[in-house]
């Protein structure tokens, strides 16, 4: 059962302390997401050769206040855009400009999060322009999305955070690709980010175990390469892989259930992976 009154649950291997949510909490977790996954069917139709990650931006930010509601991104930590795009190489926070285009075969990804009667609802995807690319790319978005399934389905009371974690570990090294490190998923909910930290990699049976009305971001990036990452000096946000191999990212919300998960920012339009045929 969900808890019947919001709980606080202390964990020693968690980095705060952890809100358990009622069933009233995920029908608000249900609206973010259904709208963060709604944009992204959306601007679906948009990522084509020769459009700016600038106009993307401004099409994302347009629907989400079009239907109500408010992106937690623009104003968080002095970042001003409604999405992260994340181009190749670019492993996450990739910054939306006018100058950058698409170009046929890049892989990106694409990041909201938009906040709904309080409730935020974080997910990003992959895109491919054109719709195929180099045979490495397409394998690393397929695996990346095969990673996120894996760590998802150990999502149940009584698994930990580091069953999820070596989960999508195991899927990506398998392949031949590395975990990025840097960056976790999250705690979410009321707040953007949130305790506990979601590590895309670990060891079976360790870390927090997982309770019914947890909810969190699972959010894999995955590179070809090495998983090693540096920042852009000149905008701070920008994450790239230092060798400049490419990357890639998928990331839902989840919440934990008497006996299993929840996605709350499944696509209406069945758009979870390309090449959204
Ligand atoms: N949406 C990202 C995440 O998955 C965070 C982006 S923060 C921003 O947690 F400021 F870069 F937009
Ligand atoms: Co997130
Ligand atoms: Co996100």
């Amino acid at each position: 059962m969900l808890p019947t009154q919001r709980q606080i649950y202390d964990h020693p291997d968690s980095s705060g302390a952890i809100t358990l949510h009622t069933a009233e909490d995920f029908e608000g977790m249900h609206a973010a997401g259904r709208l963060a996954a709604e944009c992204l069917d959306m601007i679906t139709e948009h990522v084509r050769p020769g459009v700016s990650t600038g106009e993307l931006d401004r099409r994302i930010q347009d629907f989400v206040e079009d239907n109500g509601a408010v992106s937690a991104t623009i104003g968080y930590r002095g970042y001003q855009h409604a999405s992260c795009i994340s181009i190749n190489e670019v492993v996450c926070h990739g910054i939306p400009s006018d100058e950058e285009q698409l170009v046929d075969k890049d892989i990106l990804n694409i990041d909201v999060t938009v906040i709904v009667d309080g409730w935020h609802g974080d997910t990003s995807r992959m895109y491919i322009v054109g719709g195929s690319s180099f045979p490495t790319r397409e394998k690393l978005v397929r695996v990346t999305y095969e990673a996120l399934w894996h760590g998802i389905n150990t999502v149940r009371p009584g698994a930990t955070l580091g069953d999820v974690g070596a989960a999508i570990q195991k899927h990506g090294e398998k392949a031949g690709f590395s975990i990025v490190r840097q960056f976790v998923g999250h705690g979410l909910g009321e707040q953007f980010h949130m305790a506990p930290n979601i590590f895309h990699f670990g060891k079976p049976g360790k870390g927090v175990e997982l309770v019914p009305g947890m909810l969190f971001t699972i959010e894999p990036m995955l590179n070809v390469g090495t998983y090693r990452v540096e920042i852009d000096e000149s905008d701070g946000w920008t994450a790239r892989t230092r060798d400049r191999k490419s990357s890639a990212q998928f990331e839902h919300s989840v919440g934990v259930t008497a006996d299993g998960f929840e996605i709350f920012t499944t696509s209406p339009k069945g758009f979870e992976q390309p090449p959204y045929l």
